[in-house]
């Protein structure tokens, strides 16, 4: 190959990786962008093994079908409920590359290290393994192959930020004075491993979103780290942009929310609900001052509405209802009703978790509306129906102060002539906390799986 052609590839392929993220933050171009940064990682690696003739063609290829096979078979067989799971596993996968890249350039390099060499050596080990072993227990408790619970124990914070004072002081004493020692490198290594571990393990399993988009930063940190091991602008460009995208992803949620970062990492919350938090209610039946309404009544409200929007939250993807909200909006657009879609940024428990749930049912694009852009058509419209939402439409956020949601931006139902609330009981969401808005006048408490209520709502309407 010519000088020069190699870099210029990746300063192509580094192009195409930005304009993709770009791509991602509106959900008609999200698919398209996918494609381009899929493309332009192809081409990265396949331009790599080639012309670094690190492997021969036959590993490359038997390399292109297992990942190819893993990737479809995870495509095609993890639920869309269990996609945060897997997104901390392909993170805590970068974190271990970048950590098994830094083992095999420490042996590699050994006689030719250099102060820089060894702590960029040391950095991709480090962070790689913090961000191993921290999305492995992000992944269990997502799966629930451990307590989803924070487990918290005395001390905890200051172990964590002695070993984390260690592991620096550790790796700026070896690049100084010892770098050839073996023992120091698997020390770090190990003590970075333990790291992982104790950092996620007090954050309640609810948080895990916020924490595996903080884990995604640091796999595209040690990606970058990688990148200076190896002298590869590429690894060191795309590292980058999933560094700093993954940081402005933690913040944008925690803004949502309306709690650092810190409070996220440290403030042991999202523990389950106390049990019995909320009774129980079968369609029909009251619950204390709550009256529950019946399908015949909400259908009576949509035959005298013009406009509808719907509020999906966590319980629209708990009860896989994404369809049947679609088939009932059908009806409602057929019958002549201005049907659009209110999305809070946090719905659910991952980010775009409702685009997505919505975009898997077809929903058009431009009936999707963001907060912001929708929350002052609430008060003109006649009916919102809240699809498994909590939180994301608790008036606490906005007029009780002592409210731990306070603060946080809120989808303004309240001001909605009619409010549907479809939920099981009045147990409580994410927060754990009690919502007023279904005690308030104008709230009809439509009780049951939301799936069900949705489809009988639509074949009641299909008859009258
Ligand atoms: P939540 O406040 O969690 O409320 C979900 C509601 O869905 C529950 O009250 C539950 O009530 C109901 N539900 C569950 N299964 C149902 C079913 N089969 N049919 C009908 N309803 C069902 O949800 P939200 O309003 O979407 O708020 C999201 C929360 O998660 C926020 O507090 C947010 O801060 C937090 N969070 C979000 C993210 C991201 S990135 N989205 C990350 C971390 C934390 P019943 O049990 O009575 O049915």
């Amino acid at each position: 190959m010519y000088p020069y052609t190699l870099d210029l590839i990746y300063l192509v392929t580094s192009v195409m990786f930005i304009i993709g993220i770009k791509m991602l933050s509106t959900p008609a171009a999200a698919t398209r962008g996918n494609y381009l940064s899929a493309i332009a990682m192809l081409v990265t690696v396949g331009v790599t093994l080639v012309t670094s003739q690190i492997v021969d063609w036959v590993t490359i290829w038997a390399g292109v079908a297992v990942g190819t096979a893993i990737g479809i078979v995870a495509s095609r067989m993890v639920q869309m409920t269990a996609m945060p799971q897997m997104v901390a596993l392909y993170n805590g996968f970068g974190g271990l590359a970048s950590a098994l890249v830094a083992l095999s350039e420490y042996d590699r390099q050994h006689a030719a290290l250099t102060p820089y060499l060894t702590s960029v050596i040391l950095l991709s080990l480090i962070v790689g393994n913090v961000t191993f072993t921290g999305s492995v227990v992000a992944y269990a408790k997502l799966q629930e192959l451990m307590p989803g619970r924070p487990m918290l124990f005395r001390g905890q914070h200051w172990i964590n930020l002695i070993l984390l004072l260690v592991t620096l002081g550790g790796g700026a004493y070896m690049t100084a004075y010892d770098p050839l020692v073996w023992n120091w490198f698997f020390a770090l290594g190990a003590i970075a491993l333990v790291l992982g571990v104790l950092v996620v393990i007090p954050i309640g399993g609810a948080d895990m979103p916020v924490v595996i988009a903080l884990l995604n930063s640091y796999s595209g940190i040690a990606v970058s780290f990688t990148g200076f091991v190896l002298n590869n602008n590429v690894l060191i460009i795309a590292g980058s942009l999933v560094g700093a995208s993954g940081i402005f992803l933690t913040n944008a949620m925690c803004v949502a929310m309306n709690r650092s970062v810190w409070n996220v990492l440290f403030g042991g919350f999202g523990q389950t609900a106390p049990a019995g938090a909320g009774a129980a209610a079968g369609p029909g039946g009251d619950i204390g001052a709550v009256k529950a309404y019946t399908i015949e009544d909400a259908v009576n409200v949509f035959e005298s509405a013009q406009s509808v929007i719907f509020v999906p939250g966590y319980g629209m993807a708990a009860a896989q209802a994404q369809h049947a909200v679609r088939d009932l909006a059908d009806h409602l657009q057929q019958a002549g009703l201005n049907v659009r879609y209110a999305i809070h940024p946090v719905a659910g428990r991952m980010p775009g978790h409702m685009n997505v749930l919505l975009a898997e049912a077809n929903v058009p694009y431009d009936l999707l509306c963001d907060m912001e852009q929708i929350n002052d058509d609430f008060k003109n419209t006649d009916v919102a129906v809240v699809v498994g939402a909590n939180d994301v439409v608790n008036p606490a956020a906005n007029d009780d102060p002592g409210s731990p949601i306070y603060g946080m931006p809120i989808l303004n139902v309240e001001q909605t002539r009619t409010v549907m609330v479809l939920k099981r009981s009045m147990n409580p969401g994410f927060a754990g906390i009690e919502n007023a808005l279904f005690l308030r006048d104008n709230t009809m408490m439509l009780f049951g799986d939301a799936k069900a209520t949705l489809t009988k709502l639509a074949e009641a309407l299909k008859h009258r």
